[in-house]
């Protein structure tokens, strides 16, 4: 799809996959933009994206040093259509003179919320139970039946203080008995402001009844709830990952759940995203949805928004909005 052609010098600004309308809006008129769709793939963008200024990817989108190559000298900016910018190879970029951004705050609270609606999914069972009713294995009212975990006075962990993680912790704090919260950065103003107690991972992980995870992928945080954090975690604890999959060994949540340690798992992203282990497609106790933590109405379009904004001001010899970095 072609917007906006500049007579004589168009600038050409590459979409990797799709740009939501709210994004389109912003960049109509002014430069040529080109969408990959949702079917790209890398051969595609390697070709496409030759001669543009600006290329907007988003979290299922490499960015490496073959892409920036493809792209070419004119490249000025590489704004991710996400928060998270785990996709995109920063040194190569740096050292081509290339910018990146990314749309931090506008998908906080959707972020957050999805994390809190998967707390209490997984403590209740709620699509496994719906599954049962659904199945017409219903039989009726039974006082032992179905039960779940009941989290009022609970003690919450957050692993991880960024945005998403203190927004979390504020929503779950109309329920919890206790806030813990891990960080690699002291953060005392937020356990003034949140009443939340900043802990050592394992004091974090052998305390919490629910451990929601808020932490940006790298290479440092690779796999950093794996068998031996789960073993330390409270035994039928809940574990919800809302930022990446790479940062949880899905093996070892699919034994924990299968052996009680785990009592239930919301689990919104996977490390090699579509595909889901099929070790937690039968696990028990794991509610699973396809990566949707930003995807509300307003968060995505915003995102969109954000991403478009960032790509104008580059281009426009401004400074980006939201750079990363
Ligand atoms: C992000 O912004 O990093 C999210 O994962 C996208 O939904």
């Amino acid at each position: 799809m072609k917007l906006g052609m500049n007579t004589n010098s168009v600038t050409k600004v590459t979409v990797a996959k799709t740009l939501l309308p709210a994004g389109m809006n912003v960049l109509e008129g002014e430069f040529e933009v080109t969408e990959g769709g949702p079917d790209c793939d890398r051969e595609y963008l390697l070709e496409m994206v030759a001669g543009s200024a600006a290329l907007i990817a988003d979290p299922t989108v490499p960015v490496d040093g073959e892409v920036l190559d493809a792209a070419g000298s004119e490249l000025k900016v590489v704004a991710n259509y996400a928060v998270g910018y785990d996709n995109i190879d920063l040194g190569a970029c740096a050292s081509r003179g290339v910018i990146v951004t990314n749309t931090p705050d506008v998908l906080t609270d959707a972020t957050a919320e999805l994390a809190v609606g998967l707390t209490f999914a997984a403590a209740r069972r709620i699509p496994e139970f719906e599954g049962e009713l659904r199945a017409g294995r219903w039989t009726g009212w039974d006082p032992g039946g179905y039960r779940g975990i009941e989290l009022t006075g609970c003690t919450i962990g957050v692993l991880g203080m960024g945005r998403i993680g203190r927004r979390y912790a504020e929503i779950m704090s109309g329920v919890a008995g206790r806030i813990l919260f891990w960080s690699r950065s002291g953060l005392p103003a937020v356990e003034q402001e949140l009443g939340a107690r900043q802990v050592g991972l394992h004091d974090l992980l052998a305390e919490s009844d629910v451990v929601s995870i808020h932490v940006a992928a790298s290479p440092e945080n690779e796999g950093m709830i794996g068998s031996g954090e789960i073993a330390a975690m409270k035994p039928g604890s809940i574990l919800v990952n809302t930022a990446r999959g790479s940062l949880v060994v899905a093996s070892a949540v699919a034994e924990a759940l299968a052996s009680g340690q785990l009592g239930g798992a919301g689990l919104d992203v996977f490390e090699n995203e579509p595909e889901v282990p099929r070790v937690l497609l039968d696990a028990p106790g794991a509610v699973l949805t396809p990566h949707i933590g930003s995807a509300t109405f307003r968060a995505r379009d915003e995102m969109a928004r954000l991403a478009a904004r960032n790509v104008r001001e580059v281009l426009s010899g401004r400074d980006p909005v939201t750079p990363v970095g």
